[in-house]
């Protein structure tokens, strides 16, 4: 089995679904230039069928990038296939995406069917899509919910139609990483024909785990990870671009590899954030503010000996300049010196002292300790000797 992990982008898909998030054109084909320097493999640049304006974002994302395949969403429905088709005539290489639920629920309440109808319509969308263009994703939606036996018939059946990927989405972000990882083993060992399409991982966060069932996914055999920047995507959102692909690179026992330039990852994530008007939350792995703060006396001190002692990412390998070590009143004096040394001030151990009791009075108050307020407390310091 390949050991490279083909990175899916759906941030200008799945994530522009996000109530607030909507990007006119012009921003969306800014977000898809940055998704290509980041080295995505894939860019799931929209829904056609939805709205004119998706289906021109996908025209013009299709010429304004050359590398990525540019990928269109469609519901297992004729005319959104050939609407999706349209919208890919510029790109140079395209992939139609079509799907339908798979999950008892979805068959039932949503789509009023029944198992076997709902086959025949998975096979007759990827055989109808297979048309248009030679690359055909399937999705299975809420497969995360779909019993496993019916799900290795709908993936058996669609990649005898004729896809060459078959998308296994945890719509409801509902599974656990151990559940998800065996789904994906299931289909592995019990679809026969599963050697002629890589298995995707599409995983929702409404538990927090879309990161960890996205690796699950990846360890027992998927092959391509559907993500978004900063983990934007409906509700809770979808799994982290971020995340995984550091995931993979820190991890070097897992022999497997992704094409992200991570020194895109920083400028990729505050560029979405801007144009989505979406902050980013200060503690969120790799791309937070505090992602490399440290701001407790004993982390500040061990990572002043040694970075690794508390860092298992060099801030430079993500486009960050360096770590951060942040005064608080739970800084203690190593930080501080360290500080002081930066802004040019060499005090011996007893001066240090006396400006380290300065500070905690001052820290006490403010809620961090800024260059300003050190150079203030300094000062005063040296005017004394
Ligand atoms: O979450 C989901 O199931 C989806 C599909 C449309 C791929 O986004
Ligand atoms: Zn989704």
């Amino acid at each position: 089995m390949s050991n490279k992990v083909y990175i899916f982008d759906t941030t200008l898909r799945d994530g522009e679904q996000v109530p607030g998030c909507q990007l006119n054109t012009i921003e969306k084909i800014e977000v898809a230039k940055q998704l290509e320097k980041l080295g995505v493999d894939i860019i799931e640049a929209g829904f056609p069928v939805s709205s004119p304006g998706d289906f021109n974002s996908v025209v013009e994302i299709s010429k304004a990038v050359s590398t990525p395949t540019i990928c269109a969403l469609t519901r297992a429905v004729k005319k959104d296939i050939e609407v999706a088709a349209d919208a890919l005539k510029f790109a140079k290489k395209g992939r139609i995406h079509t799907g339908i639920g798979t999950s008892f629920y979805h068959i039932n309440y949503k789509l009023k069917s029944n198992p076997e109808e709902i086959i025949e319509r998975a096979v007759e969308a990827v055989k109808y899509a297979r048309n248009f263009i030679d690359d055909v994703e399937f999705y299975a939606e809420d497969a995360g919910r779909t019993d496993n036996e019916y799900l290795a018939r709908v993936v058996e059946a669609v990649i005898a139609a004729g896809a060459t990927v078959v998308n296994i989405p945890d719509t409801t972000g509902y599974c656990l990483p151990h559940e998800y990882g065996e789904k994906i083993a299931f289909l592995m060992n019990n679809v026969p024909n599963v050697d002629k399409a890589i298995l995707s991982t599409h995983c929702h966060n409404d538990l927090g785990m879309a990161t960890a069932n996205s690796m699950s996914g990846i360890l027992n055999g998927a092959r391509q990870v559907e993500v978004t920047i900063n983990g934007i995507g409906e509700r809770a959102g979808n799994t982290s671009l971020e995340e995984v692909a550091m995931a993979i690179k820190s991890h070097k026992d897992l022999d497997l590899e992704t094409g992200i330039n991570s020194k895109e990852i920083i400028k990729s994530s505050r560029l979405v954030s801007a144009l989505m008007r979406m902050p980013v939350q200060p503690n969120k792995a790799i791309v937070g503010r505090n992602a490399f703060a440290h701001s407790s006396g004993i982390h500040q001190d061990g990572v002043l000996k040694n970075r690794e002692n508390y860092e298992i990412i060099d801030p430079a390998e993500v486009g960050v300049k360096e770590s951060s070590i942040v005064l608080t009143a739970r800084s203690g004096r190593a930080a501080l010196k360290h500080r002081l040394q930066v802004l040019g001030y060499d005090f011996d151990p007893t001066e240090l002292d006396d400006v380290y009791q300065k500070f905690l009075e001052l820290a006490d108050k403010k809620k961090d300790i800024t260059d300003e307020d050190l150079q203030i407390l300094a000062g005063r310091e040296q005017d004394k000797s």
